[in-house]
């Protein structure tokens, strides 16, 4: 497997059959190799620099039922909450003092936030907070809509693919459509976002030929952010009986998508680290480059329940902010409070 590893590490290409040998043939020693060079890859283009972004999740409402998700439509049991303009302003606040120069706002598909609400509210951020980036993580809109949002000043936008295979795309999103989110992620490249893809490792059904997909997928993309995560079963969907994905699967998964994408920012997620208590440390060993603490008000983090066991449910954001900065060094990182721009954007304030 050695040769298909430095094949990609030289080329950063790849066919789909030789993704699926190599999915296919991993053993131990080459899961190792292949963790090195994607480290080796990080290290050539971001140096050993972590990313920091600080995480408001603003909402949990949701329209959309996903079958994999906690704050899905139908969850009679999610508490659910909204937060107001001035508590989320409140929060980039406290974050910019903390040092954070990113903030990610996400919440469900809410539709009680209108066009004009979104752009009030990233327009105050920038008006506060000239030197942050902003990323909204809120669902598919149409093309009017996100060019709105850009041009009220929102930097990026995070929108999950979730699977590229399209039938089973279609079996976990009722009332969704595979074209429609691919358009979303279309229409947000052409609009100029700095735009972030990805899917999750261990859906009910998913395997290798699933992966190869979602890798050939990202390459043909080119986005510049990539979230990747293991699916881990939330008890109030219907997938509550379901099985985790593996921190293993899904750190080959972040390795091979550093090689792909050498310029890539890509997160050691949350969902990595619920799963393991060390798994945002392996996910920053096999290639990822970015976390995203929680900067949610303690009194609504333990709401936002996307799958169980969640981490940094019952934790102050200054708590988070050491912990994760302590987490970064233990695995020889160092941790970098700027924008962390795309290197392609840099340039581009
Ligand atoms: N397990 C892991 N990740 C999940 N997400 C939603 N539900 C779950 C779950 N049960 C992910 C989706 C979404 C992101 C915000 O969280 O990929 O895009
Ligand atoms: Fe929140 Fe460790 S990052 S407690």
């Amino acid at each position: 497997m050695k040769n298909i590893i430095d094949q990609i590490y030289n080329t950063s290409e790849a066919t789909g059959d030789e993704l699926l040998r190599l999915l296919n043939n991993v053993d131990e020693e080459s899961t190792a190799y292949l963790h090195l060079r994607a480290h080796e890859k990080r290290l050539s283009v971001y140096g050993n620099k972590v990313f920091m972004r600080g995480l408001i999740e603003f909402t949990n409402y949701c329209k959309s039922n996903c079958m994999y998700c906690g704050i899905r439509r139908d969850n009679k049991n999610a508490d659910r909450y909204r937060l107001d303009t001035e508590t989320i302003l409140k929060c980039c606040r406290e974050g910019h003092e903390l040092g954070y120069r990113t903030f990610v706002l996400q919440g469900g598909e809410d539709p009680f936030y209108t066009d004009e609400d979104i752009v009030t509210l990233v327009k105050a951020i920038k008006s506060n907070h000239p030197d942050c980036a902003i990323t909204l993580s809120i669902g598919e809109k149409s093309k009017e809509s996100y060019r709105r949002y850009k041009d009220a000043g929102a930097d990026r936008y995070l929108l999950r693919h979730e699977t590229n295979t399209k039938t089973l795309y279609e079996k976990l999103h009722p009332d969704m459509s595979y074209e429609a989110r691919i358009r979303c992620l279309q229409d947000l490249k052409e609009i100029g976002f700095q735009v972030g893809a990805g899917f999750m490792v261990g859906l009910p059904g998913q395997g290798n030929e699933d992966y190869v997909k979602d890798l050939l997928f990202l390459k043909k993309l080119q986005p510049h952010m990539v979230g990747i995560g293991p699916f881990i079963p939330q008890q109030d969907t219907p997938l509550a009986g379901a099985n985790s994905g593996t921190l293993e699967t899904t750190c080959i998964m972040l390795s091979l998508v550093r090689l792909l994408l050498p310029k890539v920012l890509l997160p050691a997620t949350t969902a990595l680290g619920s799963l393991d208590p060390k798994g945002r440390e392996r996910g920053l060993q096999a290639g990822g480059n970015v976390v995203m603490p929680n900067l949610s008000p303690t009194n609504v983090r333990d709401k936002y329940l996307l799958y169980d066991g969640k981490i940094c449910t019952g934790d102050e954001a200054a708590h988070c902010r050491g912990c994760i900065e302590r987490r970064i060094q233990s695995v020889g990182f160092e941790v970098d409070m700027s924008r962390g721009d795309h290197v392609d954007r840099l340039t581009q304030k």
